[in-house]
């Protein structure tokens, strides 16, 4: 989704530009652009992906400071002019943008009234003109921006880069913004990962702060007057293996380093001794586990995908009413919320606006929200201030693997923690446990060998639709390898509790309609078995993922087996297969694997 980035120092200011959009690339968009202060402010801007940004750019542009943007359309179609950055009549004052000015609409109707001539169909070009009127007026820049920002409703990160002015001005409202403090430069984001590679000192910025910047400091104030509590934050290097080693996609990476990825989130985290798992970040009492009514788990996409597996496992271990939400319903589904439930934020980038709202909703109503986050001092770690890393490592491309799976192992560590406390027994604690630990090292195994994916392929890369099924964890599942198919490959897919098959879904299986079945070795095999045979009886081909040395896969068209485990613990297993099948397929497809159309990493506006 849209990015920032922006840089003021002694360098040469573009190359820095380019590279920083580069490294926003991952989050999806459909245009960009740059702006940089040399005498006058030379803006640049492009649809489609940044290398067609740098092709209009001349071989050297002179300038030590400026704003860059990639654009992910909500107002206004995807076009050049439309693209950030946005100038003012005078061409002094240059903004990007990201977020929504709610009330956009009036702000353009009384602008074009005092005779402004808008260029684009953005809400974002009104904050240029605005800030200019106060200027005109006399205002400082600061001061132009601090009251223009006052009359808005709406999120915003924003960026302002003045011609006659060696600063550079930022501001957050609900959309993510850090700066960067180098050796006389400094840099602004709205992703750390663009700033890791520049310094490790970083100012988060909070909603309704507003920052000057320039080469030597950074000077924080509030919207409403008076200096921020917002300090620097020396941030840990988690982020540095982020290029693609030899890969020929950020996916099919991610997709392997899991194992490595899950070590570290397990690592110092199983409690052997006492068949039970430590979360220090949780900051949860035993009497607080003990006591809790119930749990709920809310989530988009992927996300949420992990949270009904959650909502599963902490039911079954501890034996308390757990439920996983859509993140963009809860919060207006005004939910009651009872401060003595146990409420969990589950986010790759930590930055989704969807899931930042339930989290505030929760506050609101006096409940507390852990979060279960990847990007350390994201927006849904600062928020909860409790919580779980999840250690994945960064995650470039769009369809999330490895933040998955480590989101699931993390649930399932948090319902052996609540598991230990309510219900059950130090044995069975410490055979989970046992397991777990082989988990890495038998994902190594699978993916060593992963079995006739290329069969499974063929069967659903010109199918009109696939229909995936599984029952109790291995639903979920079902759901991940759909949402994943349908990301990277565009095939319509379904996902559904094999049993519920028989009252819908059947009605679209004809002769060779591929049918992916999720079952391994627990309760509910012989169930799914039973789906299995009715989708065969309409003639469907059966691609079965199943544990090894089950003889249901000689019924399968298409059987892939994975190593056998704890019934628990098959999510973080079986999904596997699922994600080669959706990399393998879009391959096939010709599409944009890593960053599929229309979709964006992390998405920041509700
Ligand atoms: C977007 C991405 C999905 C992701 C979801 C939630 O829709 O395309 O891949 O699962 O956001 O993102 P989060 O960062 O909150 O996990």
């Amino acid at each position: 989704m849209c990015g920032i980035f922006g840089f003021i120092g002694k360098r040469a200011a573009a190359p820095l530009l380019v590279e920083g959009l580069r490294r926003l690339e991952y989050r999806g968009y459909d245009s960009s652009g740059i702006v940089v202060k040399n005498g006058d402010l030379q803006v640049y801007k492009k649809v489609g992906k940044v290398s067609e940004l740098s092709s209009i750019l001349p071989n050297h542009i002179e300038g030590y400071s400026g704003i860059a943007h990639t654009r992910w359309a909500t107002h206004g179609e995807v076009n050049d002019v439309n693209a950030h950055p946005h100038l003012n009549d005078k061409a002094d004052i240059a903004i990007v943008h990201n977020g929504i000015i709610d009330n956009a609409r009036d702000i353009r109707k009384r602008l074009e009234k005092k005779g402004y001539l808008l260029k684009s169909e953005t809400d974002s070009e009104t904050l240029a003109h605005m800030i200019t009127i106060g200027m005109d007026s006399g205002q400082t820049p600061i001061e132009a921006v601090r009251q223009t920002l006052k009359r808005l409703t709406g999120t915003w990160g924003l960026c302002v880069l003045f011609k006659d002015y060696e600063q550079i001005i930022c501001a957050r409202n609900g959309s993510p913004l850090l700066i960067g403090k180098g050796d006389g430069e400094s840099f602004v984001s709205s992703d750390p990962h663009a700033l890791s590679h520049h310094t490790q000192n970083i100012f988060f910025l909070e909603d309704g702060d507003l920052a000057i910047i320039d080469r030597d400091g950074v000077e924080i104030t509030r919207l409403e007057g008076g200096v921020s509590d917002t300090s620097m934050t020396v941030v840990e290097d988690e982020w540095e293996e982020a290029d693609i080693s030899g890969y020929p996609h950020f996916m099919l990476k991610e997709i392997h380093e899991q194992p490595e990825a899950l070590r570290r989130c397990i690592t110092g985290r199983l409690d052997k001794a006492n068949g039970g798992a430590k979360l220090g970040g949780l900051k949860l009492e035993p009497v607080r586990l003990r006591t809790a009514p119930h749990v709920r788990l809310i989530g988009c996409g992927t996300a949420l995908n992990a949270c009904k597996i959650g909502q599963l496992a902490i039911e079954s271990l501890a034996r308390i009413p757990a439920v996983a939400h859509v993140a963009s319903e809860f919060r207006y589904n005004d939910p009651v919320i009872n401060p003595n439930a146990i409420h969990f934020a589950v986010s790759q980038s930590g930055e989704t606006a969807d899931t930042i709202s339930a989290v505030k909703e929760i506050h609101l109503k006096g409940g507390e929200v852990h979060g279960i986050v990847n990007v350390v001092g994201s927006t849904i770690a600062r928020l909860c201030g409790q919580g779980v890393y999840i250690h994945s490592g960064p995650e470039q491309a769009v369809a999330s693997t490895k933040a998955f799976t480590n989101m699931v192992a993390s649930l399932l560590l948090f319902s052996i923690r609540i598991g230990r406390t309510r219900s059950f027994s130090r044995e069975r604690g410490r055979s989970l446990i046992d397991n777990f630990q082989n988990i890495p090292s038998q994902m190594e195994e699978y993916l060593s060998n992963p079995g006739p994916i290329e069969e499974a392929v063929e069967l659903v890369k010109h199918a009109k639709s696939v229909l995936f099924l599984g029952r109790g964890l291995s639903a979920p599942v079902a759901s991940e390898g759909a949402l994943k198919l349908m990301e990277v490959a565009y095939i319509p897919c379904l996902a559904y509790p094999a049993g519920e098959m028989k009252h819908g879904p059947i009605a679209l299986l004809e002769k060779d309609s591929p049918v992916i079945v999720i079952a391994p070795n627990d309760k509910h095999r012989e169930k799914t078995v039973s789906s299995m045979h009715e989708c065969k009886a309409r003639g469907a081909k059966i691609i079965l993922i199943h544990e090894d040395g089950d003889p249901i896969s000689e019924e399968a068209d298409v059987a892939i087996s994975i190593p056998k485990c704890d019934p628990l613990l098959t999510p973080l297993l079986s999904v596997v297969p699922t994600q080669l099948i959706a990399y393998q397929t879009a391959l096939e497809l010709g599409c944009d694997v890593d960053r599929p159309r229309n979709l964006a990493k992390s998405v920041t506006v509700e």
